[in-house]
C-alpha cells in the first residue's frame, strides 16, 4: 500500500484565493487588513521566511510593512515599536520574527504584542484561551496542521495522537488543539524513554523533533497518518524529520517535505490578520 499523500501547497493555495476574496470584499467597506512584521538582524533563514510572508500577503491584495531593524537594536526600542504599532489603527497584526538576538527576551516581546494583534497566537491571553476551549488566534503551524487534517477528512475525535516535540511553537499547541477536538493526545519529546513503544501507537503520528529521519516505517503503525513538520537542511536540501520513501509504504496518509505542512503556516498568519481585521472593525 502507497499512502495518499496530502499536499498542503495545494490547500493553501485553494484556501489565499478564497482569502483573497475575502480581502477584496473588505476593501469595499474601507476595511484593509494589514500586517506588520519586524525582523532583526539579517539571519538568511529568517529574512527568507519574512520575506515569503510578506510576498504572501502582497499577493492577496493584503497591506503588509516589514521592519528591518539592526541586530543591535535595544530591547527599549523594540518595545517602544512594537507600542506605537499597538496604537496604530491601521495595523490589524503584528509579527516579530522569533528568535530575537540574545539581549531582548522572546518572551518579553511576545507578551508585549496586543492580543488582539498577536496573529502569531503567542501571547500568553490567547494561549490561554486555547487551553481553555475558546476561540481566539491559534498558532499558525498547528492550526495549518488542524486544517489539513480536516480537508483531508481524517476523523480526529477518540483518535491516538502521539506527538513528537513539545515546542511552544508546535508540539504544545498542535496537542492543545487536538485534545480540543477530543483526540487523545500523546506528547513525546527528547527524554522520552523507548519512543517507538508510543509511535507505533499512534493513529495520527505528528513528527515536530528538527531531527532528519528520525522516524520511518518500522516506527508507524499500518495505517496510521503522519504529519512530517521537520523543516532540515541535510546537503542543502530541505528534508523534514521522516523518511517519506519508507513511511509512505505503512502510512495511510503523509504529509511530504516541502510542499507539506510549510505552506500552511504562512496560509493561517495571513488567515489570523483577516480575522484580527474583521473584529476590530466590528
Ligand atoms: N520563527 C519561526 N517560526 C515563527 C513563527 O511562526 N512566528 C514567529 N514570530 N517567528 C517564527
Amino acid at each position: 500500500m502507497s499512502a495518499e499523500v496530502i499536499y498542503g501547497k495545494q490547500l493553501a493555495e485553494d484556501l489565499r484565493q478564497e482569502m483573497k476574496e475575502e480581502v477584496s470584499a473588505l476593501h469595499t467597506k474601507d476595511i484593509r487588513p494589514k500586517l506588520v512584521v519586524v525582523i532583526l538582524g539579517e539571519d538568511p533563514a529568517s529574512m527568507s521566511y519574512v520575506k515569503g510572508k510578506q510576498r504572501a500577503s502582497e499577493k492577496i491584495g493584503m497591506d503588509s510593512d516589514l521592519i528591518e531593524l539592526p541586530v543591535e537594536t535595544s530591547e527599549r526600542e523594540l518595545l517602544d515599536l512594537i507600542e506605537k504599532l499597538n496604537q496604530d489603527p491601521t495595523v490589524h497584526g503584528i509579527l516579530v520574527q522569533l528568535p530575537v538576538p540574545d539581549h531582548i527576551s522572546d518572551q518579553k516581546i511576545i507578551e508585549a504584542i496586543h492580543p488582539e494583534k498577536d496573529v502569531d497566537g503567542f501571547h500568553p491571553a490567547n494561549v490561554g484561551k486555547m487551553m481553555t476551549g475558546q476561540d481566539t488566534f491559534f498558532p499558525c503551524t498547528p492550526y495549518g496542521i488542524l486544517v489539513m487534517l480536516k480537508r483531508a477528512d481524517i476523523t480526529l475525535e477518540g483518535k491516538h495522537v502521539v506527538i513528537i516535540g513539545r515546542s511552544n511553537l508546535v508540539g504544545k499547541p498542535v496537542g492543545q488543539l487536538l485534545l480540543n477536538e477530543n483526540a487523545t493526545v500523546t506528547h513525546c519529546h527528547s527524554r522520552t524513554k523507548n519512543l517507538q513503544s508510543h509511535t507505533k501507537q499512534a493513529d495520527i503520528l505528528i513528527v515536530a523533533a528538527g531531527k532528519p529521519s528520525l522516524i520511518s516505517a518500522e516506527d508507524i503503525k499500518e495505517g496510521a497518518v503522519v504529519i512530517d513538520v521537520g523543516v532540515n537542511r541535510v546537503d542543502g536540501k530541505l528534508t523534514g524529520d521522516v523518511d517519506f520513501e519508507s513511511a509512505k509504504e505503512v502510512a495511510s496518509h503523509i504529509t511530504p517535505v516541502p510542499k507539506g505542512v510549510g505552506p500552511m503556516t504562512i496560509t493561517m498568519l495571513l488567515h489570523n490578520t483577516i480575522k484580527a481585521a474583521k473584529r476590530i472593525h466590528n
